[in-house]
């Protein structure tokens, strides 16, 4: 058993609005205990409108879930029309943000190289990046699923200074977004394993070891297990299972 606490983050995409935000942070934190926080850390990744309202709620609340974020930009300010900083990020009290998820990837033409200037903007700001890697259907079915992550890592990673930061990655095979067809976990375990050794070459073995390493695809309640008993495997990056209070709930309890 490592010694990394579980990490689950609901990726809430470009859903709720600020009023459906707020409803949906309280049933969330009316299904989960103590004992839950104290067995994972819980993240909740909001639209940017909605960060806001979130934050007011777990913190006059308290409720020990931490904030995240879908995207940032890697200037702290100056004329970049409809982008944002990770300092504005910071002191709404984010935690963590996702950086180089597929759908930015493939919809907004986010390379490797951008993806290494957001990381880097995110640490310097004492905010975790989440930086998502994983291959498309075509690439998995010629037999190059590994060598796209592992580039996909080497070049969005390498040179970063992690200092006393630290980031996690996310292994999200494309095909596995949104589509209702989850990876195989002993697939996502291996996956999983080689995304921590090519960390360790990246960085060293102290820091592959203490990076949180997510899988992210058709998560839910009942898969979940399977995923979270991959010795490789440390939590989960959630995407539509996580709009349902309910089901993001259960899939933080899967201990149980
Ligand atoms: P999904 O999304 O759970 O809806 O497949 C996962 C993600 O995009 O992070």
């Amino acid at each position: 058993m490592s010694d990394r606490k579980p990490l689950i983050v609901g990726n809430w995409k470009m859903n709720a609005n600020h009023l459906e935000a707020i409803q949906m942070i309280q049933k969330l934190s009316y299904r989960l205990e103590p004992s839950d926080y104290d067995a994972v850390d819980v993240v909740v990744a909001p639209p940017f409108t909605s960060l806001r309202s979130v934050q007011v709620v777990i913190e006059q609340d308290r409720i020990p879930i931490a904030l995240g974020a879908q995207d940032v930009y890697w200037v702290d300010e100056g004329a970049y029309t409809g982008e944002i900083s990770a300092p504005m990020l910071a002191k709404l009290n984010v935690a963590h943000v996702i950086v180089g998820h597929s759908e930015r990837r493939q919809h907004f033409g986010e390379s490797d190289e951008m993806v290494k200037l957001k990381a880097k903007a995110a640490l310097g700001h004492d905010l975790f990046p989440i930086v998502c890697v994983g291959e498309t259907l075509e690439q998995r079915e010629a037999g190059d699923a590994e060598s796209v992550v592992r580039g996909q890592l080497r070049a969005g990673l390498t040179g970063l200074a992690l200092g006393e930061g630290s980031l996690s990655v996310a292994y999200e095979p494309v095909w596995a977004i949104g589509t209702g067809r989850n990876a195989m976990p002993d697939d996502a375990g291996l996956m999983g394993g080689l995304v921590r050794e090519e960390l360790r070459s990246i960085f060293d073995s102290e820091t592959a070891e203490r990076v949180r390493v997510l899988y992210g695809g058709s998560v839910n309640p009942v898969n979940i297990k399977d995923f979270m008993a991959k010795k490789d495997i440390d939590g989960a990056l959630v995407g539509g299972a996580s709009l349902d209070p309910d089901k993001f709930a259960a899939i933080v309890r899967y201990r149980l």
